[in-house]
């Protein structure tokens, strides 16, 4: 049995009990999934945030140039981290043969890569339904040295988001490879603020779906705080296949810095506010 379900009742659990605490205490707490509605800044009064329901009944459909990702072949380097709100990948900066997004012919719009991390359920729903699992790939602007840079000027960071089903197929073919990710996390120590490199680095190109050029596009922002806008998004239509043990063991490994299973870490869907949806 896939989990979804029980991670949707986790997560009811999980706010009433907070709700509970948050009555009895008026200590400061530092930011959490489970307390979305004290997130400040632009979280509480952007008028542009992310994630969003996309509904193939509300977008626009364009033609666009094909999307190009260079680079996903293979990455030698990759460190692994729980930083008490989920698992994040970091690539190697130093080498020569960064990842790179950009659209074919618009190379004045040419984005590397900062890092990946997931959420578990997705945050973005499609036609009215949560993915187990949502992976998103930060991307800025070549013309900005930092992530921190890109993010004061808007449209010069991208998140690529990838979605993921839980199947209870035990057929290693059948889905896509975590193994690495897997054995990275387990070696993660759950608590917060810990580092593993994944032995073995990671191919790219298998966390995403064959076809990658089917996808939804809006202006969002971050989706943890501080919640910047300006944040271009790319969210693939085509899910991928995820075994139900990866994905649980994905989820099961990760303790938050205050040493609670992270049940869940996405945030909930935010209003559209009239921004347009394109589909390709
Ligand atoms: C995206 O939204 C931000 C504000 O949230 C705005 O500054 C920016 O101009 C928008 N970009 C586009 C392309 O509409």
């Amino acid at each position: 049995m896939c989990i979804i379900l029980s991670l949707l009742l986790d997560k009811i659990y999980l706010i009433f009990i907070t709700l509970l605490l948050n009555f009895h205490s008026s200590a400061a707490q530092s930011w959490s999934h489970t307390n979305q509605n004290s997130w400040s800044g632009s979280c509480q009064t952007g008028q542009s945030q992310s994630p969003i329901e996309l509904t193939d009944t509300a977008v626009i459909s364009i033609r666009l140039p094909d999307l190009i990702l260079e680079n996903i072949e293979y990455f030698d380097t990759v460190d692994v981290s729980n930083n008490g709100h989920g698992v994040t990948l970091n690539f190697d900066r130093s080498t020569s043969a960064q990842p790179r997004l950009y659209f074919k012919g618009l190379s004045f719009a040419d984005f590397t890569l900062a890092s990946a991390h997931f959420h578990w359920p997705s945050e973005h729903s499609i036609n009215g339904e949560l993915h187990n699992l949502e992976l998103h790939f930060v991307f800025y602007s070549t013309k900005y040295a930092t992530l921190t840079e890109a993010l004061e000027v808007p449209n010069h960071v991208t998140v690529l988001a990838v979605l993921y089903d839980c199947d209870d197929d035990d057929d290693p073919e059948s889905h896509v490879n975590f193994e690495i990710i897997n054995n990275a996390v387990k070696n993660v120590e759950s608590l917060a603020g810990s580092t593993v490199q994944a032995a073995g680095g990671i191919t790219l190109k298998n966390l995403l779906p064959d076809d990658y050029q089917s996808f939804y596009a809006y202006n969002g922002s971050l989706t943890t705080p501080g919640c910047n806008e300006g944040v271009n998004w790319i969210v693939l239509k085509d899910s991928v296949d995820i075994n139900e043990h990866d994905l649980e063991n994905l989820i099961d490994n990760i303790l938050t810095s205050t040493g609670e299973e992270l049940t869940f870490n996405n945030r909930n869907l935010q209003p559209l506010n009239g921004r347009i949806i394109y589909s390709t």
